[in-house]
């Protein structure tokens, strides 16, 4: 037995899981330094450098999600964006969703307002079936707001009904929306979250970065929970749908890769955003040549009107 896969196999026995997961993130994945464009070597290289830090290991998909948002917004040319935790619970997705924004608001000089939504007193009563009763009951996964509250230092809490805090949100005329966790559990409270989607383009990047928690195992299906909420929304006419980030996994750093998170991440595609069809990177491939190499570059301006 090769002397590294012995040690990986001990080590694996004797640590605890969370100790074993942060030596795969930090285990041999030095990304060289990549300079910034939104693109996969600098999301990579900068995302390998994100879960070093604990907290933002926690919760990677928010790292990557937060990143892909704020660099979209640099090439944009907007100095400011929003993201949101819908769901805080006990708050440690928004504690790491903190660290993250620090973190990424250094690497791109992007500032990030950051924000979290929640009833406060757990979860509401089911509607019906697509709530999934068989999983979920009112009052379920309680903030704990004595505790948590002291520890934010940059998060902006919404508190109450997620359908009644939107507009308040939106009132509040938000730097656009970058990044968002769908983590409410229910089908009735995502559809409600969803509404904040059918707000003005003002409120949002062309694309946004989208995670749903709450797809993966138990009963999850697609007639009830978030899935539903999405193929409700897909289906209300509107020209903004939302779409998995397809095999998102492929491009992420191999440690990623066996992991559940990618298969959660999805865009939010407004088509008819004033900036949807703008170019999302600096660079792109110019040309491929016969061997397959390509070549990138910065594109042709587009021509202006004389
Ligand atoms: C699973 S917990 C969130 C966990 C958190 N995202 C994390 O990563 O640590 C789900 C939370 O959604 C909140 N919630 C569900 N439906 C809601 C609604 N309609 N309005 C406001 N909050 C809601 C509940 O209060 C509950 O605390």
């Amino acid at each position: 037995m090769a002397i590294a896969p012995a040690l990986r196999s001990i080590a694996k026995a004797i640590l605890p899981r969370h100790a074993v997961e942060y030596l795969r993130r930090i285990r041999g994945e030095n990304w060289p330094p990549v300079p910034f464009d939104n693109t996969y070597p600098w999301l990579n290289y900068t995302f390998s450098e994100l879960v070093k830090n604990e907290r933002c290991a926690q919760r990677p998909q928010y790292a990557w999600g937060v990143m892909q948002g704020a660099a979209l917004a640099k090439v944009l040319g907007l100095p400011k964006v929003s993201v949101i935790e819908f769901g805080v619970g006990g708050g440690q997705g928004l504690l790491a969703l903190e660290t993250i924004s620090d973190l990424i608001e250094r690497k791109t000089n992007i500032r990030i307002d950051v924000f979290g939504f929640d009833s406060g007193v757990g979860l509401p009563k089911p509607e019906d079936f697509r709530d999934q009763p068989n999983m979920w009951f009112e009052g379920q996964l309680p903030m704990d707001r004595a505790k948590l509250e002291p520890k934010l230092y940059r998060a902006k809490l919404y508190l109450g009904p997620v359908k009644e805090t939107i507009t308040a949100f939106i009132k509040g005329n938000p730097t656009p929306v970058a990044f968002v966790s769908f983590d409410l559990d229910l089908y009735s409270s995502t559809r409600d979250a969803l509404l904040l989607f059918k707000s003005d383009f003002a409120y949002v990047l062309p694309r946004v970065v989208s995670y749903f928690d709450d797809i993966f195992g138990h009963t999850y299906n697609d007639y009830c929970g978030e899935r539903a909420a999405i193929a409700e929304f897909n289906g209300s006419g509107r020209a903004c749908k939302i779409c998995p980030i397809y095999g998102l996994r492929y491009f992420t750093p191999r440690f990623a890769r066996s992991e559940l998170w990618p298969d959660g991440m999805y865009f939010a595609h407004f088509f008819e955003h004033p900036l949807y069809s703008t170019r999302d990177s600096l660079n792109k491939p110019i040309v491929v040549d016969v061997n397959g190499t390509w070549l990138w570059g910065p594109p042709p301006r587009p021509q202006q009107p004389n």
